[in-house]
């Protein structure tokens, strides 16, 4: 297992931000709907990406990946089988369900469990695959669903916090081969379901609304090949945010989409940055004390949850009290009692954390719990008195490309061992 050395740094320069993870993963599900040729690039070479390949491949895909470009093909031989072997190590695996069954008349897939962030069910998928008239039952920890065509049909997708992205991702792709017409209500709509409705679109699909709370698919009998490049990873662009504003280093942004950010933007500004934007550029220009703000997590286009453990540490620095609740996993908050050690001041009750801020913050041993959650770390660690050690970071390489070099290119003090 490998663990980061990091020390306090003043951070300069330009960085590029690489291809989205949550964008890529549904998108490569949805080859599963066709038999043609499918081609991505811009693709980041991940550990979930990795998995979600292994994933197809056992699900009769053949599939080449270098320099960011994937190529999908089809074998002869078609299973409809997603193991627990695979679906346990990354819950976007589930996405395979709906494209499985809409293609193939049948599916096994896999029940992915809870995580650190919370018990993640997925009743929303299969409440939404039953409405399409897919006969699904439990079975050894496997969802097992078949259906001889899927029909269209009116579905409400809301739960109980708000809209689920994946959840909206499975029943779209199924109802582009449904018979008839679909409506999703309460749909999620994150830019990764705009690309990867603009994929489907390009595979032949009939979908409008994506991006709206109401999409309406009208099905196909068939789909065929198509290609996309991968929009820019907002977490990742939000996570240089953050970094600038918790080491007061002005940064340069590129090969973003600040469109998906506005929310983002927004608190930013309120902590106190200056954010200039250049096309597909950000320039930030932290403040020298941070302004206390108060952060609420909600499905986009508000902030983001997969952002918040990242911008609890320029919080910690701020110039007086601050409030986060999380609407969209309220015990997303592991980080909380890592950042403490560290000299900060957080105290949590249920999905609040209240944030009072200090001066300074100093280097410990420190343990990743989660993705979102050990790049608040490193950035805690660029910003912290001393040395700090980051443990458990095989997390960070799920879902952050090359994450380190760019820091280090960057300016940053952070070294990569062995634990
Ligand atoms: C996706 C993202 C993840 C992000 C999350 C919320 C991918 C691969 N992952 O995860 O990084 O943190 O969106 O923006 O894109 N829920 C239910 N029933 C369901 C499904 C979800 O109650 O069937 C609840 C969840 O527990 C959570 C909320 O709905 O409280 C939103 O979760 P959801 O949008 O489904 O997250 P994911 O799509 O799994």
């Amino acid at each position: 297992m490998d663990k980061f050395s990091i020390y306090k740094s003043y951070l300069k320069g330009e960085i590029n931000v690489s291809g989205s993870k949550n964008a890529c993963l549904p998108i490569m599900a949805a080859t599963l709907l066709t038999d043609e040729e499918c081609r991505m690039s811009n693709v980041p070479d991940l550990s979930d990406i990795r998995t979600m390949i292994k994933i197809l491949e056992v699900l009769g895909k053949r599939i080449q990946f270098y320099q960011q470009k994937l190529v999908v093909k089809s074998k002869k031989v078609k299973r409809y089988t997603a193991p627990y072997r695979l679906v346990r190590t990354m819950r976007a695996s589930f996405c395979v369900l709906g494209p499985l069954l809409a293609k193939r008349g049948k599916a096994k897939v896999s029940l992915p469990g809870g995580c650190v962030i919370g018990p993640r069910p997925v009743d929303l998928h299969i409440k939404g695959l039953k409405q399409l008239k897919a006969r699904i039952r439990i079975e050894d920890g496997y969802c097992l669903a078949d259906v001889k065509r899927l029909t269209g049909n009116h579905i409400f997708l809301g739960g109980h916090f708000g809209s689920s992205v994946l959840a909206t991702t499975n029943i779209l792709m199924a109802a582009c081969l449904a018979k008839g017409e679909t409506i999703i209500e309460y749909s999620a709509c994150e830019p990764e379901i705009v690309a990867l409705a603009l994929f489907l679109k390009r595979m032949g699909a009939d979908i409008e609304g994506e991006g709206t709370p109401l999409i309406r698919i009208k099905g196909k009998k068939r789909l065929g090949g198509a290609e996309l490049r991968i929009i820019p990873d907002r977490i990742e662009t939000g996570t240089f945010i953050a970094a600038s504003l918790a080491t007061g280093s002005p940064l340069i942004i590129k090969n973003a989409r600040p469109s998906h950010l506005i929310s983002v933007i927004e608190v930013a500004k309120q902590m106190g940055a200056k954010i200039k934007i250049k096309e597909n550029s950000l320039i930030i220009k932290p403040p020298r004390i941070i302004k206390p703000t108060n952060i609420t997590t909600l499905p986009y286009p508000g902030f983001p949850t997969d952002l918040q453990a990242q911008f609890m540490v320029p919080l910690i620095l701020a110039g007086g009290v601050s409030l986060i609740t999380e609407k969209v996993f309220p015990d997303r908050f592991m980080h909380v009692a890592e950042l403490n050690r560290m000299g900060a001041k957080i105290s949590r009750s249920g999905p609040y954390s209240i944030i009072e801020g200090v001066k300074k913050i100093y280097g410990a041993e420190v343990m990743a719990s989660d993705l979102r959650a050990s790049a608040a770390l490193i950035i805690a660690g660029l910003a912290a008195e001393r040395k700090t050690e980051v443990l458990r970071i095989y997390h960070l390489d799920r879902g952050y490309f090359k994450l380190e070099d760019k820091f280090r290119r960057l300016g940053a003090r952070i070294s990569r061992q062995k634990q």
